[in-house]
């Protein structure tokens, strides 16, 4: 299978950061979200689908604090494909202005490709891609 993946990055700001001085996880999943949606765009280019949804977010594991100040690399990669759905695992490195890029947060999420019916409403469609 090719390997589809897509790079995203943000810089902490004072409003991103939680009562303990570090990103709020919150943020942190919402950007991991974007992520993936970044390469889900990136995996259904061609496809008939109107896009997709975030199924769910499993296994997220913050591994290290992120601080005011760090950027925040993001690499995006599908790692599987079903009839409907798609899974991607997200990295997300910290990079500090003094110190080395860290891995800190992981996770797995499922989307499903969906269409907009006559009714408005975003139904789940095979979205024709293989792995
Ligand atoms: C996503 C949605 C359109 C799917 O419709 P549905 O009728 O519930 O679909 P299904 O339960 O048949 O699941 C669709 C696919 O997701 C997979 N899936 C569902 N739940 C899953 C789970 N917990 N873990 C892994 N895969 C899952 C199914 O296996 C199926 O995959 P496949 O077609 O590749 O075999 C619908 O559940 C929905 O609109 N959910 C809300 C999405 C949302 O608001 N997200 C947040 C904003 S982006």
């Amino acid at each position: 299978m090719e390997t589809i993946s897509a790079k995203y990055s943000q810089f902490v700001m004072p409003d991103h950061i939680n009562v303990v001085g570090t990103l709020f996880g919150g943020q942190m999943i919402a950007w991991v979200d974007l992520a993936a949606a970044k390469v889900a765009h990136r995996f259904l280019k061609g496809s008939d689908v109107d896009g997709a949804v975030t199924r769910t977010i499993d296994k997220v594991e913050f591994k290290e604090p992120v601080y005011l100040g760090d950027w925040v690399n993001f690499l995006a990669t599908i790692i599987s494909v079903g009839s409907t759905s798609f899974t991607i695992q997200v990295d997300a490195y910290a990079e500090g202005r003094h110190s080395d890029s860290r891995l800190a947060c992981v996770a797995t999420l499922v989307m499903v490709a969906v269409k907009k019916d006559t009714d408005g409403n975003y139904n789940k469609i095979e979205h024709g891609k293989s792995n």
